[in-house]
């Protein structure tokens, strides 16, 4: 496998840490440029394990995607060989607040490095391995009734500002590739869950708050559905795509295990309960359920059968196993739990980052 340089952005944020802590193991010729605004979600604690042999492969640059004259630098100092966009605002609940903050950086955010990454690409168009790589989400697709899945070939019909966001940078990034040619692939996962997750999504926040025997808010009557995808699965996906994915194509990416929000909640309340020697029972006393969000997609269901049958990946996590994985790095690093609760991981960059 030949030695890349890439630029990741978003790079601090839940999948993009675990992108690049997964991808600087598995190629150990690579190098990493990580280009990330540090937004509330964005946290170098999350990357604050990467073994040291492994440090000087990943360059941290602290930046918006928005930002043309970083963007230009970036691409003439760096020879890049593609580039794997997560940077964005990734939270549906706050895309129904503040829903310009989603139009500002992930279509117009995405449309910066759109027009950086062409002219960069333009002028090595022999680099036949060059992809512009946009991970983004199934919720493009609106909501599923009881039956049916997502396919590559499903109608766009986002639901909330958010996955309409997604949508319009899902459609320039096309466009892109429409008109000028760059080399671009699209993948639309599902919902992820594992390590380092902000607390703000349904799986760490109910672990959180079962932990703290705080109440367990379940929107409307739990009854919706997602299809929940492990991160390490996706990571080992996004590569799998990004080094063997065909210009112009979209790739549908999910775990394979669907199931019901309230589900999922007593599986947490069950699990941390015996973790932490509990009576059985105990945290399913926290459930409360509160008025539903507004636009509440029913249910997400994806069909995986393209990357399973063009480029041989599936999931190989199972959902018990990788949700008791993620309970127990919840509870194993209530330290990380404490720096975001107090804002102290705000303030890592200026008291270790810039004295390494
Ligand atoms: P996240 O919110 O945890 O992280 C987003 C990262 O982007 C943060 O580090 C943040 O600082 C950075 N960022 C935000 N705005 C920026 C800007 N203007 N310039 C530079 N950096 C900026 O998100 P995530 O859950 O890791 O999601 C990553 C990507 O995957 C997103 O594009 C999201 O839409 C997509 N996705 C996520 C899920 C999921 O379940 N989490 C599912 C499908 C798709
Ligand atoms: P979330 O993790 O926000 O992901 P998304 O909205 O992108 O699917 O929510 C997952 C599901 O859990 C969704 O159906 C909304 C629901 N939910 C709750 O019931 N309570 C909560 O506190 C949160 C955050 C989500």
């Amino acid at each position: 496998m030949a030695s890349r340089k890439i630029l990741v952005t978003g790079g601090a944020g839940f999948i993009g840490a675990n992108f690049v802590r997964y991808t600087l193991q598995e190629r150990d010729d690579w190098q990493i440029v990580n280009l990330d605004a540090l937004t509330y979600a964005g946290n170098l604690l999350n990357l604050k394990d990467i073994p040291v042999d492994q440090q000087k492969r990943h360059h941290f640059v602290h930046g918006d995607i928005r930002d043309k004259k970083l963007l230009a630098d970036l691409f003439s100092r760096h020879n890049f060989n593609g580039v794997i966009h997560f940077a964005a605002e990734s939270h549906v609940d706050r895309s129904i607040t503040g829903p310009m903050a989603f139009v500002d950086t992930n279509v117009g955010g995405t449309c910066e490095l759109l027009r950086a990454g062409l002219a960069h690409w333009q002028k090595r168009k022999e680099d036949a391995a060059f992809r512009f790589h946009h991970v983004s989400t199934d919720e493009v697709y609106g909501s599923l009734g009881e039956e049916g899945s997502f396919s590559e070939d499903s109608p766009y019909d986002p639901s909330s500002p958010y996955s309409a966001s997604k949508a319009a940078s899902d459609h320039f990034v096309r466009a892109y590739h429409r008109t000028y040619g760059l080399p671009v692939v699209i993948t639309n996962c599902s919902n992820n869950y594992g390590p380092y997750q902000f607390p703000e999504k349904l799986i760490p926040l109910m672990i959180l708050n079962v932990v703290e025997l705080q109440p367990l808010p379940v929107y409307g009557q739990g009854k919706n559905v997602r299809d929940w995808l492990y991160v390490l699965d996706h990571c080992q996906a996004l590569l799998r795509v990004f080094e063997q994915g065909e210009p112009g194509q979209t790739y549908n990416i999910g775990g394979g295990q669907e199931s019901a929000n309230i589900d999922i909640v007593r599986k947490i309340c069950a699990m941390v309960d015996n973790r932490l020697g509990r009576a059985p029972g105990t945290s399913e006393e926290l459930i409360t359920f509160v008025k539903d969000r507004p636009g509440h997609d029913f249910r997400y269901a994806i069909n995986a059968a393209k990357i399973s049958r063009e480029l041989n990946w599936q999931p190989a996590y199972t959902f018990d196993s990788a949700l008791r994985n993620t309970v127990d790095w919840y509870l194993n690093n209530m330290e990380w739990v404490k720096a975001i609760r107090t804002g102290e991981y705000r303030n890592w960059l200026e008291l270790n980052y810039k004295q390494r």
